[in-house]
């Protein structure tokens, strides 16, 4: 009830920043309920990408976790701790419409790898649509299965792992099998960067790696908890955010 209750509220809240202020709420939410993808009128991208993205949260608050997708401050906040140069085999858990994966593509080498995870299916289908880049595989699956999904694309491991699923909002046992299967699909000195919008997911991180650095990014709606986690102090040279 009360997680119902939460998502009801950042509905509003976040299509109201999302939408503006002088459109009415409920509208938009009657709106976003019973609009068909088949009918856009031909939106421009970046806006389709918003919409399909809200209209998925709908119809999916909890796995979603958010009705917007992250602001640029976030992202850049997300991506300043990666060494790019060093960078050959990077994973996205949660793309959603792309926002970070693009970003992700715009800097990474010629010759590394983006193996992005995403479990809703009308996403992957827009993401497979929207992103054409002979670097990236948009596999139809869980975060879950991180070790599987590596392998079968011929990688014994990453070297970043990105997440921006709602860990915080799974079952406790479903949080922990992520973090620890996270752990043992990183390949030596790589690095776990997540973002959340609580921190609830820290004794797990915790649990799991030597070192876990903490960061926040006010500048998004809702603020975004950030954290560096690597396998040693020698992990990433010391780098990361805090
Ligand atoms: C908050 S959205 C993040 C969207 C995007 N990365 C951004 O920053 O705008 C979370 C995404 O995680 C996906 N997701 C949730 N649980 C997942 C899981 N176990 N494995 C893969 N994707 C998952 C959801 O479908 C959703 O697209």
């Amino acid at each position: 009830m009360a997680k119902v209750a939460m998502a009801d509220l950042q509905v509003v809240f976040q299509l109201k920043y999302f939408m503006g202020d002088s459109l009415p709420v409920l509208a938009i939410v009657r709106d976003a309920r019973h609009h068909s993808h088949m009918n856009d009128p031909q939106p421009a991208p970046r806006n389709g990408a918003r919409l399909l993205f809200a209209r998925t949260f709908l119809r999916n608050p909890v796995m979603l976790g958010s009705v917007i997708p992250s602001s640029r401050f976030l992202i850049k906040g997300v991506l300043e701790p990666i060494d790019w140069a060093r960078a050959r085999v990077i994973v996205e858990y949660g793309p959603g419409v792309g926002t970070i994966t693009g970003e992700i593509l715009n800097r990474m080498r010629p010759d590394a790898k983006l193996i992005i995870i995403e479990m809703n299916g009308e996403l992957v289908r827009f993401l497979r649509d929207t992103l054409n880049d002979p670097r990236l595989a948009v596999i139809d699956g869980s975060a879950a299965d991180v070790r599987k999904i590596l392998a079968e694309q011929g990688f014994e491991g990453a070297d970043y792992i990105i997440s921006g699923i709602p860990l915080g909002s799974m079952p406790l046992a479903v949080r922990g099998h992520i973090v620890r299967e996270t752990k043992e699909a990183l390949a030596s000195g790589g690095a776990f960067i997540v973002y959340q919008f609580t921190s609830r997911v820290l004794p797990e991180l915790q649990g799991v790696f030597e070192v876990v650095k903490r960061g926040r990014e006010w500048l998004n709606v809702l603020p975004a908890h950030l954290f560096f986690c690597a396998a040693g102090p020698s992990g990433q040279n010391g780098s990361g955010p805090g």
